[in-house]
């Protein structure tokens, strides 16, 4: 990826134009977020309902003052330890942030991404006169979120004016949203930023799990994330009797696990995965599209451990769980 696409990229959304570019977690579709005509065309893209508020994306923290107010020095302090990285603030809002980011709420979602494409990018475009990229996952809305280029391409296609292509994502799975705007510190999504790293910075365990309110966070849509193959969670002893029952049935399943193979069979399509959290996140959206696309009667995902490494990793799947078939 050459500085002219990055300076095309900059010039297309000064234009009011989309453009997809990678970050550390997944492909984010990008749109001034000072323009609400720009950022109208992100909801049209994804057909997400225009209630669900974007997280805007900025080159650095030193940013955070023109779109957030009353800003707390926690926020600075988990700036200074995850960004650029995969945590989102969610902090009261400036009056300039225009309503069709933060679906009308009091809050704006922040973050600096851990891309070099996308910093290189947010500083081409907002780093003189501090713009940010409204930018939600580039893929339609509720289904898997894309990891590479090729993901966004399949998805949106024309509807992207440019898709910058930095690879594949190196966490893959979304960021942490934690929530600052109220008195006690909330983890909205879980993600690879864990509860335990941002206690260490808080010197208090942030509240886990969304607050009573409505789906402020489309993420926490129990039906999110999904493939069409309807997909199950079977703990790693299970999988062979699931094997079995599916070749009994005459089906054919893929199965997502750590494990080895533990029978061969034409009906049963097996994808080993990581065994380390880390691992896992990285490749699980490209494997669920993968197994996706084999049109199986089921994909079988053995259920990582309860841990807090494999926290987010199982909360997408309970998602996908929940919104597939
Ligand atoms: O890793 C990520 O966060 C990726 C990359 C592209 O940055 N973005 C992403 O965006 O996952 P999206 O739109 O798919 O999910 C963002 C989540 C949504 O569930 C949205 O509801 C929530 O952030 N959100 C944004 N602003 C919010 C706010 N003011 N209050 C509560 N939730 C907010
Ligand atoms: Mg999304």
């Amino acid at each position: 990826m050459t500085d002219d696409s990055v300076a095309r990229a900059a010039e297309l959304l000064r234009q009011g134009e989309l453009v997809a570019f990678p970050t550390e977690t997944v492909y984010g579709l990008g749109a001034d977020a000072a323009n609400p005509a720009a950022v109208a065309k992100i909801f049209a893209a994804k057909g997400r309902p225009a209630d669900h508020p974007l997280i805007v994306h900025l080159p650095g923290a030193d940013h955070l003052g023109r779109w957030a107010r009353d800003i707390p020095a926690s926020a600075y302090a988990l700036a200074a330890a995850f960004w650029p990285g995969p945590l989102t603030l969610i902090l009261k809002r400036r009056p300039n942030v225009p309503d069709a980011v933060t679906g009308g709420q009091d809050t704006v979602g922040l973050r600096v991404p851990g891309h070099p494409l996308a910093l290189a990018l947010l500083r081409e475009f907002g780093g003189a006169d501090g713009g940010g990229l409204a930018a939600p996952s580039a893929n339609r809305f509720g289904r898997i979120s894309p990891t590479t280029a090729e993901h966004v391409r399949a998805d949106l296609g024309a509807a992207v004016a440019l898709v910058l292509d930095g690879g594949p994502c190196a966490v893959g799975i979304e960021s942490t949203i934690l929530d600052l705007s109220a008195a006690q510190p909330a983890i909205l999504r879980p993600g690879m930023v864990g509860a335990e790293a941002i206690a260490q910075v808080l010197g208090a365990a942030p509240a886990l799990g969304a607050g009573a309110a409505a789906p402020r966070v489309s993420g926490s849509l129990a039906a999110h994330y999904a493939p069409r193959t309807q997909l199950v969670l079977v703990p790693g002893d299970g999988l062979p009797i699931a094997l079995r029952a599916a070749i009994a049935a005459n089906e054919k399943i893929a199965v997502l696990s750590c494990l080895e193979q533990p029978l061969t069979h034409e009906l049963v399509v097996w994808r080993r995965a990581p065994a380390e959290a880390a691992g896992f996140a990285h490749d699980l959206y490209r494997n669920l599209r993968e197994l996706d696309a084999l049109a199986c009667a089921r994909i079988v995902v053995q259920r990582p451990p309860q841990t807090a490494a494999w926290r987010a990793i199982l909360d997408r799947l309970q998602r996908a769980a929940a919104g597939s078939g």
